[in-house]
């Protein structure tokens, strides 16, 4: 028998292979797809001739250079050899979170506490216990591009409702529009979605628009789900901010996690609290679980750390609230001069702040003029959905000697790009 060489036959099988199977994927999976966008490809090609690219919308704590303790990220625990798997998260970790939301006035059960990795898993969770393939959320406008892949990946449709923005005021839910989607949606529409503060618009929601989205809730049969990781990063403090923790009204769920609210990303804990009538909370716990021990997805190390790690919340979000005060001051300051053709939008909260400015050319064209002449990343609100107008997100947790740097530096390329019209 002639023996063929195993390289060979690798060839052979790899050719059979590319030539007959039709391998087919999924269709909620399509994005990855997609070509870079001209800004992705250009941030590239200048990151790979050397160019340092400084990032104006910044939103990754860990590259802002706050000053932390480095024993928080030691998770130096010999309980950690141990695997007692609660498919909740571990008790200990819930009953911590439990108590600290106490001391912020906000109530929430342990037992009506569920542990997962991020927020962002967290939404994949509620997508999964209660929408069928072809269901659909509602998801604000403009808003944070995340929740669009999350819902199509298990799925699922956004529909956006509009968020309408008056100069100084700044911006309310078109409570009219909402109402219209929803219903032409029917019982296809499964949740509404609030983002409290939304990113990036930075605004809360306020007393008279959260009685409308209860009510819409109750007479549509909606879960309403409220996102408030950036909650406690208020600019200024007002008694118009409320939690939608221990919602009794309707079904809520409130999801949060340590990615915001003690800028560590990479610890990967993130939950979801309920609250609401007895009987569909009860109903929820029950999927929850079943979801939650399929994937058990909550790292212990994390889980037994949480206790101490919750005692740096405070200093942790003083400190960033400190540096977006600062830094909001400065974008006044240095974008809004006497004939500026910039104008800096109301923000109330979150990490980023909205600023608009001359529609000289599409958004993405500026963004690329700002990338290769001031060496500026800086997210356009196209990538927000936001609809008229050139608006460009700014980060509120930059260092504020960086802010100031690259206010200039923005101010002084849009001078170039308004000589240049
Ligand atoms: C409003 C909002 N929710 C959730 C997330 C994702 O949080 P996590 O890191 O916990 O998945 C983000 C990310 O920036 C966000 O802006």
């Amino acid at each position: 028998m002639i023996s063929i060489p195993r390289v060979l036959l690798h060839h052979a099988i790899a050719l059979l292979y590319n030539n007959c199977m039709k391998l087919s994927f999924s269709s909620r999976s399509d994005a990855g797809d997609l070509p870079p966008n001209r800004l992705a490809a250009a941030r590239a090609r200048l990151l790979a001739e050397g160019i340092t690219i400084d990032e104006f919308s910044l939103s990754n704590p860990t590259r802002a250079g706050f000053v932390r303790p480095p024993e928080l990220f030691v998770l130096d625990d010999p309980g950690n050899a141990r695997y007692d798997p609660d498919p909740l998260g571990l008790l200990s970790a819930r009953e911590a979170l439990s108590a600290h939301y106490a001391t912020l006035h906000r109530n929430v059960d342990p037992g009506r506490l569920v542990l997962c990795a991020s927020t962002s898993e967290a939404y994949s969770w509620l997508f999964k216990i209660y929408c069928d393939p072809g269901d659909a959320v509602m998801v604000p406008k403009p808003g944070y591009p995340l929740f669009e892949h999350l819902a199509c990946l298990e799925s699922v449709q956004t529909v956006p409702y509009r968020l309408e923005y008056v100069h100084p005021k700044g911006w309310r839910i078109d409570i009219e529009h909402l109402e219209d989607s929803i219903r032409q949606l029917g019982t296809r529409c499964k949740a509404l979605i609030l983002i409290n503060p939304n990113n990036p618009t930075g605004s809360y929601i306020h007393e008279r628009e959260r009685s409308s989205v209860i009510d819409l809730c109750a007479r549509h049969n909606l879960v309403l789900v409220v996102d408030e990781v950036f909650f406690d990063f208020s600019l200024e403090r007002h008694p118009q901010q409320k939690s939608f923790m221990g919602t009794s009204e309707v079904l809520t769920l409130v999801l949060d996690g340590l990615s915001k609210r003690l800028g560590m990303p990479q610890m990967k804990l993130g939950w979801i609290a309920v609250a609401g009538p007895d009987d569909v909370c009860m109903k929820t716990m029950a999927r929850l679980e079943l979801v939650a021990d399929t994937f058990l997805s909550t790292g212990t190390p994390i889980m037994r750390a949480l206790p101490g790690l919750l005692q740096h919340e405070q200093a942790f979000i003083e400190m960033v609230r400190t540096r977006m005060r600062q830094n909001y001051a400065i974008y006044h300051e240095v974008l809004e001069g006497a004939e500026s053709p910039h104008r800096l939008l109301a923000c109330e909260g979150g990490w980023t702040a909205l600023v608009e400015s001359p529609a000289i050319a599409d958004e993405e064209s500026i963004a690329l003029r700002l990338l290769e002449d001031a060496s500026l990343s800086i997210q356009p609100g196209f990538f927000f959905d936001m609809e008229r107008g050139a608006h460009f997100a700014l980060s509120l947790i930059l260092e504020p000697a960086a802010a100031r740097a690259y206010a200039s530096r923005y101010v002084s390329c849009f001078q170039r790009m308004l000589m240049d019209v």
